[in-house]
C-alpha cells in the first residue's frame, strides 16, 4: 500500500519548496502517490466519494502545504469540511479513518527561532497545528511527528531547499 500525499499549494508553478518536494517524491512511484488538490479541483468542487475512496485505500496519509497565515491554504480546509463527513469519518457509524496514520509536512516562510513563546511569533508550530491534531483525534487517526522546513521565504539557499527535499523523502519513507 502506497503512502498518500495530499498536497495543497495555491500556485505550485511559482513554488520553490513544495514543487521541489513533489519532484523528489515522484521518484518513488511504487511507494508514494501525490494528490494535488489545487490541480485536481481548480473550481473547488470536490468529488467527496472519490476522495473518501482514496483515503479508504491508504493507511499512511501526509498533508503537505506551505504555511499561510499560520494555517493551511483554504482549499485544504474546504477539503476537510467536505470529505470528513458524519457517518463516514465520525459519529456512531463513522469509522473510516480510525487507526490511519496522519503526517504533516510544512514549508514555513519565517525562521525557526521565531516560532517560540519568546520569539517574534509567540507560538510554537505544535501549537499552531492544534486544530489539525484535534481533527485527527476526532476521527480516530494517529498523528505522526510533523516535518517542517523553516526560512523558506527568504533565508533558505538553493542548497537548503535541495537538502530539505532529501530530508522530506526520508521522512515519508521512514514512516512508510
Ligand atoms: C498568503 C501567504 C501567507 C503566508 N503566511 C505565512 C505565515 O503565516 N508564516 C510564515 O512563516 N510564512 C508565511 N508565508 C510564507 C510561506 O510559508 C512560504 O512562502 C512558503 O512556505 C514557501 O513555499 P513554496 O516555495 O513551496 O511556495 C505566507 C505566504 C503567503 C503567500
Amino acid at each position: 500500500m502506497k503512502t498518500l500525499i495530499i498536497t495543497a499549494h495555491p500556485d505550485l508553478e511559482k513554488s520553490r519548496v513544495n514543487k521541489r518536494w513533489n519532484q523528489e517524491l515522484a521518484a518513488y512511484p511504487d511507494r508514494i502517490q501525490i494528490h494535488e488538490l489545487y490541480k485536481e479541483y481548480p473550481a473547488w468542487s470536490i468529488d467527496v466519494a472519490k476522495e473518501q475512496k482514496l483515503l479508504e485505500t491508504h493507511d499512511h496519509i501526509i498533508f503537505q502545504f506551505p504555511l499561510y497565515w499560520y494555517s493551511y491554504p483554504p482549499l485544504l480546509k474546504k477539503w476537510l469540511d467536505d470529505v470528513f463527513t458524519h457517518g463516514w469519518a465520525y459519529g456512531s457509524q463513522g469509522h473510516s479513518l480510525e487507526g490511519k496514520r496522519f503526517g504533516l509536512a510544512l514549508s514555513i516562510g519565517d525562521k525557526k527561532k521565531n516560532y517560540t513563546h519568546a520569539g517574534a511569533i509567540g507560538f510554537t508550530v505544535d501549537e499552531l497545528l492544534a486544530p489539525f491534531k484535534a481533527s485527527a483525534t476526532h476521527v480516530g487517526a494517529v498523528m505522526l511527528p510533523y516535518f517542517a522546513f523553516f526560512g523558506s521565504s527568504f533565508q533558505a539557499t538553493d542548497a537548503d531547499v535541495e537538502q530539505s527535499a532529501k530530508d522530506y523523502a526520508a521522512y515519508v519513507l521512514f514512516h512508510y
